[in-house]
């Protein structure tokens, strides 16, 4: 087999691998450096205009990832009986989507941003102040609060992506978490974490662990056919 073919294997079988692990074993760390890998993959990943806007908590303390069980439905084990992703995982991380306030063109958080992250001239921060205006009131019409925060929240999925790829390549498993109640964690977030929601939203969430057993049924995905068309 060349490098390129095992690598591919590789590949597929973290893929198979991956699923969405309902309860990990609560004894299994994920090994520190591990665990910063799986950052970086997120650090590093791409995103529209490259404005990365998206942050990410990692909630390690037990206490506080109580504070989210009554109402994240989809970590909690109530299906199963367990304490769910929130009381097994490893890792839980919550992704805070930006809000118009700071990702509206021109924002004085973009200035900033284009500035002292991107190290760019100003013609060109210029130059991108005014793509991004277009791109935001006429390419794709995103110009309310709600819209320009689900478009951040887009972006914080591929970071979630990676982030999960990563993490099945090295073995470990994860799960991507979608059930639970925005308005309940908002209010949380703002309380505990002083996340002010004026500026941040929660897009997403996700568990990295190890699995305690094996998923009862294999995959079941359409065919390539179904998926992909070619032209
Ligand atoms: C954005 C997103 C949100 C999800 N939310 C949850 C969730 O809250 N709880 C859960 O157990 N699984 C959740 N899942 C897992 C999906 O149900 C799962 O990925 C899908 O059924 C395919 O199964 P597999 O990932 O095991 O291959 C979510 C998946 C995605 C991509």
């Amino acid at each position: 087999m060349t490098n390129i073919e095992s690598l591919q294997q590789q590949i597929l079988d973290a893929s198979n691998m991956r699923h969405a692990t309902k309860v990990f074993d609560d004894s299994k760390v994920i090994a520190e450096a591990q665990f910063t890998t799986i950052l970086e993959a997120a650090r590093l990943s791409p995103s529209s205009f490259g404005f990365e806007p998206y942050q990410l908590l990692v909630v390690q303390s037990p206490q506080k990832r109580e504070l989210f069980r009554d109402f994240t439905w989809g970590a909690n084990g109530a299906f199963n009986d367990t304490s769910g992703q929130l009381g097994t995982a490893s890792h839980f991380v919550i992704f805070l989507a930006h809000t118009q306030v700071n990702m509206q063109h021109n924002s004085d958080y973009l200035q900033t941003f284009l500035k002292d992250v991107k190290q760019l001239p100003d013609d060109v921060i210029a130059f991108f102040n005014q793509a991004y205006q277009k791109f935001q009131e006429h390419d794709f019409k995103v110009t309310t609060d709600r819209q320009i925060t689900d478009w951040c929240g887009k972006q914080a999925y591929i970071a979630l992506a990676n982030m999960m790829t990563t993490a099945a390549l090295m073995g470990i498993d994860s799960c991507p978490i979608e059930g639970f109640e925005q308005d309940k964690t908002i209010a949380v977030l703002e309380e505990h974490f002083a996340i002010d929601p004026a500026l941040y939203k929660p897009a997403v969430m996700a568990a990295f662990g190890y699995r305690v057993q094996d998923p009862p049924r294999g995959k079941t995905r359409r065919t390539m056919a179904q998926l992909v068309s070619w032209y």
